[in-house]
């Protein structure tokens, strides 16, 4: 009996999940089934094959996808976000680390049963970088992937370990081809600034507050935000971080000079956002409550990234900067879904 080819997600009910589920659909060119701890919501859920509700960490349903399915491109998208990270931090390291080495080994073992690399893609984050204190921040500015790289919390460093740990795959295997077996995992890597989505709210993020803001407000309710109205990090809109994720796992090969690559779109400060979002809903309430350590971490990520190897490589160009992500994507989409 043959397996069914097919794309496998992992954190499919999370907010990227939301997003390429619904891209993929539109497009028709894959079947997919996916992997998360809670159920999908319906909407998503009736756009995938096959649903499987368990956990990263537990490799008999992994076992269990490898005997039904051939799967050649992986989606890894599961993991505990930063802030969350910070109270459980023995939790993120199992779930961001093991539970990604889970998944390259299913990769692999994939790849060797069907003869194909299987394209392993990796969503990493700005949180791989580490800045000393907001002057360095404020006068590096751009950063590229090798520089700075010293995260600060848990989550940042299970991002950049995964991401040494996807390359060691895709070399290692590599390396050893000519004796037992050839490299069967094709690691490729985005270090995402903060994504903000019209149609899903983050949770346990801290780039949190630019979507808060926005869906709060929306929703007629006063938002109190996390960090100074001065703070400054890349983010972009999440139809172009999608694009990203679809545009890097289809590049050619050869293309690739990296595995891992810096996007960004545009990086307004807290206080940029507010003006955009109070423009949009005039009369609306917008605070400062900082919590310290949510800015401790923010403050320690970079202002902005240098995108040039992604645009150079692969064609990475986003459809959205500051001014269109609100006035095209954001706002209209946000009103629209409170206004049901
Ligand atoms: N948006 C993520 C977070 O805030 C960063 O990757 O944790």
């Amino acid at each position: 009996m043959l397996r069914k080819p097919v794309v496998l997600i992992t954190g499919a009910g999370g907010e990227i999940g939301h997003g390429l589920i619904t891209r993929l659909a539109e497009d028709g060119t894959h079947s997919v089934i996916t992997l998360d701890v809670r159920p999908l919501e319906p909407g998503i859920a009736r756009l995938v094959q096959r649903e499987f509700v368990g956990s990263i960490l537990d490799t008999d349903v992994l076992e269990r996808i490898l005997s039904e399915y051939e799967v050649d491109h992986v989606f890894h998208l599961a993991a505990l976000l930063s802030t969350r990270s910070e109270f459980t931090p023995m939790t993120a390291h199992h779930v961001n680390v093991e539970g990604t080495i889970n998944l390259l080994e299913f990769a692999q073992k994939q790849g060797e049963s069907h003869g194909r690399p299987v394209v392993f893609m990796y969503p990493s984050s700005i949180a791989a970088y580490g800045l000393p204190d907001v002057e360095s921040k404020m006068r590096v500015g751009r950063v590229t992937e090798n520089e700075w790289t010293k995260p600060t919390t848990m989550y940042g460093c299970n991002k950049l370990y995964c991401e040494h740990m996807g390359r060691y795959y895709a070399k290692r295997y590599k390396q050893l081809a000519a004796e037992t077996l050839s490299g069967k995992v094709d690691f490729r890597s985005l270090r995402f600034p903060g994504l903000i989505s019209a149609v899903t709210i983050p949770s346990g993020g801290t780039s949190d507050y630019a979507p808060e803001m926005i869906h709060a407000v929306a929703q007629g309710k006063p938002y109190a935000c996390f960090v100074r109205p001065d703070t400054r990090i890349p983010f972009m809109a999440m139809p172009d971080g999608v694009e990203a994720l679809l545009k890097l796992a289809a590049a050619p090969k050869g293309n690739l000079n990296h595995t891992v690559y810096n996007v960004g779109a545009f990086n307004p400060s807290a206080d940029e956002i507010r003006q955009v979002v109070l423009e949009a809903f005039p009369g609306s309430e917008i605070t400062y409550s900082v919590d310290v350590k949510r800015q401790g971490i923010v403050d320690a990520w970079p202002a902005d990234v240098d995108d040039t190897a992604a645009r150079r490589d692969w064609g990475f160009a986003p459809q959205y900067d500051f001014k269109r992500a609100f006035s095209e994507y954001l706002i209209p989409t946000i009103r629209r879904r409170y206004q049901k």
